[in-house]
């Protein structure tokens, strides 16, 4: 076709101009990730433990997980440390734990380690197929004699011994073992892999690629409801018990129904956030419980004090009390974070005590940080939140109908009231383990009108973000599903990683665009402008655009994105889309369900 010819036909149909006569900022962290352990997207997730109950947590501590090789085995009372109150007593040859349903043992370098009291010293370590008792991996253990920041040598009488593994053949199932050989008295029994960026006690490699594949730009982080606790105040994330050596992280519950261990803590986050050059959006906890508990306001000082105190820990210089405690845990360096969330789904109002707790603790961070943003945990009625300086968070998890019906939600929000943040979100209609094709594309229509309106929306993050397949307790969809050996994407999954990666700087202008099946917004970053565009519709669509933007009119263009004739499949991947670009004339055929992004460059 010849160029005239192409001109006139775009001429002839619908046509949206692309200007940037008047252009909008875009939040520089508008497209996020939210984390918290749930679904065992944390212990047996991302948190590159191997080893299940690897330190006999939480409420009701048993000896599941563990299996005695010719010898009895069972939960004992010898302490590990004043934290870890139970250790694993074994009266024979030795035991072996098969890990958060099975180990997916590989031919990689793994790092066992356990502490150990008793007469005998352990005499290997083995990583054993336990289906046909093959060995895959043997070695004799050595006993450590230097501390590091996460394992102290010597606890309560116990002594660490860690041994390398590298197995010479993959195994061929899930059914392994880490088989210790001698008796005694055994506590947090671990097994690594590697991790990402080769942290200690980091994240396991794959999922964490996984994650940082999405080029997500902030982690909300550490709930969610977890950060709440099941029962009284006691029962909350406690960012102190999650620091310094592991003999010192008692673990804790936790609100999804299985015991946390805490080895993923407050510095593990941190560093996640760090190597995935992420901002960090902290939750802190603000006096509610999961079952509603508040606390009275006579009583609040002691958890405002928690909250300096880990703000201290986070941000200060080693001359402060706490940056002190951190640098002996080993971070000189103090982290960065600029946003802080009071509470999680406290949905401050009258009846949720507003008036006291979120002004408490806003006042004290406020006085001390005053460049922290703080977002308060509200959903009441949006436009009404008093504090103009303070970004409100509300969680959405709707059905794909009512999630486009919020496409245009923020566009007549008044710009002089607090910013938005939607620290929670996900369209499901039947909360199958994974999101199909036309939940992800519903949300990504909703995602392109909170990019419409990022001047007010600062920030967007899908929840929940990691599932462990093998676990019953379920909260459906997630970004992530995963087992032992695998790590699968979901179509949502795709959309994130669209829309997070080409993130603008400044949002442009839409002249004589119209919505519905199609649903675009444009942004410009340095040389690049993205038009992000999704078809909701069972049929394909024409789109067309004129680019009127100084310097782009020679430019050219190229288009990716995910497609299906089917509304229902469960997995797509990003493929390469046609696109034509010439004179500022921009024209692409959209596939049926489809979401994706067009890249001009100058
Ligand atoms: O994402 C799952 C849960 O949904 C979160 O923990 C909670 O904040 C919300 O209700």
């Amino acid at each position: 076709m010849t160029r005239q010819l192409s001109f006139m036909l775009i001429s002839l149909a619908t046509a949206v101009t692309i200007t940037d006569s008047q252009i909008k900022d875009s939040s520089p962290i508008l497209f996020g990730l939210m984390f918290e352990d749930m679904n065992h997207g944390g212990d047996g997730g991302i948190y590159g433990e191997l080893l299940a109950n690897r330190a006999f947590q939480g409420d009701n501590p048993s000896a599941d997980h563990y299996y005695g090789i010719n010898a009895n085995i069972s939960l004992s009372d010898e302490a590990l440390s004043d934290a870890l109150p139970h250790s694993l007593y074994v009266d024979g040859d030795g035991f072996y734990n098969d890990g958060y349903w099975g180990i997916n043992v590989q031919e990689v370098e793994y790092t066992a380690r356990f502490y150990h009291k008793g007469n005998n010293t352990p005499t290997s370590v083995v990583l054993k197929n336990m289906d046909d008792n093959k060995q895959l991996a043997s070695i004799t253990p050595t006993a450590v004699t230097k501390d590091t920041a996460t394992h102290l040598a010597h606890s309560n009488g116990f002594q660490l011994y860690e041994a390398k593994l590298t197995p010479s053949i993959n195994a061929s199932g899930l059914n392994n073992g880490l088989c210790i050989y001698g008796s005694g008295h055994f506590g947090l029994v671990s097994l690594f892999g590697p991790t990402y960026k080769d942290r200690p006690n980091g994240l396991r490699k794959d999922v964490a690629q996984a994650v940082a594949g999405m080029g997500s730009h902030f982690l909300r982080f550490p709930g969610g409801n977890n950060l709440e606790g099941p029962g009284g105040p006691e029962t909350r994330w406690k960012w102190n018990e999650t620091v310094g050596p592991l003999t010192n992280r008692p673990g804790r519950q936790g609100d999804w129904q299985y015991p946390n261990t805490d080895g993923l803590g407050l510095h593990e986050y941190l560093d996640w956030i760090e190597d995935m050059s992420m901002t960090a959006v902290l939750v802190v906890w603000s006096g509610l419980t999961m079952e509603h508990y508040t606390v009275p306001d006579d009583e609040l000082q002691p958890y405002i004090d928690d909250v300096m105190n880990e703000l201290e820990y986070i941000l200060g210089d080693e001359s402060t009390e706490y940056g002190a405690r951190r640098a002996v845990n080993g971070r000189q360096q103090p982290w960065s974070v600029q946003y802080v969330e009071i509470g999680n789904e406290d949905f401050f109002d009258t009846t949720m005590s507003y008036g006291y707790r979120f002004d408490a603790f806003n006042k004290a961070i406020k006085a001390q940080y005053p460049n922290i943003t703080t977002i308060a945990s509200t959903n009441f009625g949006i436009s009404q939140f008093p504090i103009e300086e303070t970004w409100q968070d509300e969680h959405l998890y709707l059905s794909p109908s009512e999630l486009i019906g919020r496409f245009s939600y923020f566009d007549n929000y008044p710009v002089n009231k607090t910013s938005i943040f939607i620290g929670e979100y996900a369209s499901s209609n039947d909360r199958n383990e994974l999101a199909n094709v036309y939940e992800a594309i519903s949300e990504a229509v909703y995602m392109t009108g909170l990019e419409t309106n990022s001047d007010k929306v600062k920030g967007a993050c899908y929840a929940p973000l990691i599932d462990n397949s093998s676990d019953d307790n379920k909260y459906r969809p997630d970004l992530i599903e995963l087992d032992a050996a695998s790590v699968k994407l979901s179509t949502s999954y795709q959309v994130q990683k669209l829309w997070a990666t080409s993130q603008g700087d400044y949002i442009l202008t839409l002249q004589d665009a119209a919505f519905n099946p199609l649903y675009y917004v444009a942004n410009i970053k340095g040389d690049t402008i993205h038009v992000k565009i999704a078809n909701i519709g069972g049929d394909r669509q024409q789109f067309n655009a004129i680019i009127d933007v100084d310097g782009f009119i020679n430019g050219s263009a190229t288009a990716q994105g995910i497609s299906s004739s089917d509304p229902n499949a469960e997995t797509v991947d990003i493929e390469t889309w046609n696109v034509t670009y010439s004179n500022g004339q921009l024209s692409l055929n959209l596939q049926t369900y489809a979401a994706g992004i067009i890249s001009i460059t100058k």
